[in-house]
């Protein structure tokens, strides 16, 4: 029993530190954590953007539709999150129609219509990267 004790003990200390420096949500990459104000869409991306609601989205809704409130259920959640939904449900008559980087444009026009700055890099369409942007309160 000693003997059992003796290991586990050697085993906790060994491990422990090595578990402290890998435990998940602790490496650099993670805490890269952007949120919707820090400039993450292109003035250009917005304009494809706009595009796109009038193609396929603006029979059933108008620009306004997208102001405010539907932005600020959202705060506190990701923009990964919100596309995926977006993507998943809409357009209604034929969700998930639409390509990746069409829905991600979109997106762009989205936060444009609720104030949030431009800046020079277009929002990327990929999940894991949009997964860490954080959705705040609308500027509308
Ligand atoms: C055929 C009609 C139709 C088309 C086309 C359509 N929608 Fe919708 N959409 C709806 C209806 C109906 C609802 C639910 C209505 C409501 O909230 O009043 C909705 C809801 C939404 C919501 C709110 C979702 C939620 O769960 O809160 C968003 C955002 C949205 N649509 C985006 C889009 C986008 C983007 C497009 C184009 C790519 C699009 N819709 C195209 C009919 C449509």
């Amino acid at each position: 029993m000693r003997n059992l004790i003796r290991s586990l003990l050697v085993t906790l200390l060994l491990v422990g530190p090595i578990a402290a420096i890998t435990l998940p949500g602790t490496s650099a990459q993670d805490l890269e954590v952007r949120s919707v104000n820090d400039g993450v869409y292109s003035e250009k991306q917005a304009k494809r953007g706009k595009r796109v609601q009038r193609r396929a989205c603006f029979r059933c809704h108008i620009d306004d539709f997208y102001k405010g409130s539907l932005i600020d259920s959202w705060a506190g959640n990701t923009l990964g999150a919100l596309m995926t939904h977006i993507a998943n449900t809409m357009p209604q008559d034929r969700p998930s129609s639409l390509k990746p980087r069409q829905y991600a444009d979109f997106m762009a026009y989205l936060l444009q219509l609720n104030g949030f700055p431009a800046g020079a890099e277009d929002l990327p369409s990929d999940d894991s990267a949009l997964a860490k942007i954080r959705i705040e309160r609308s500027k509308k």
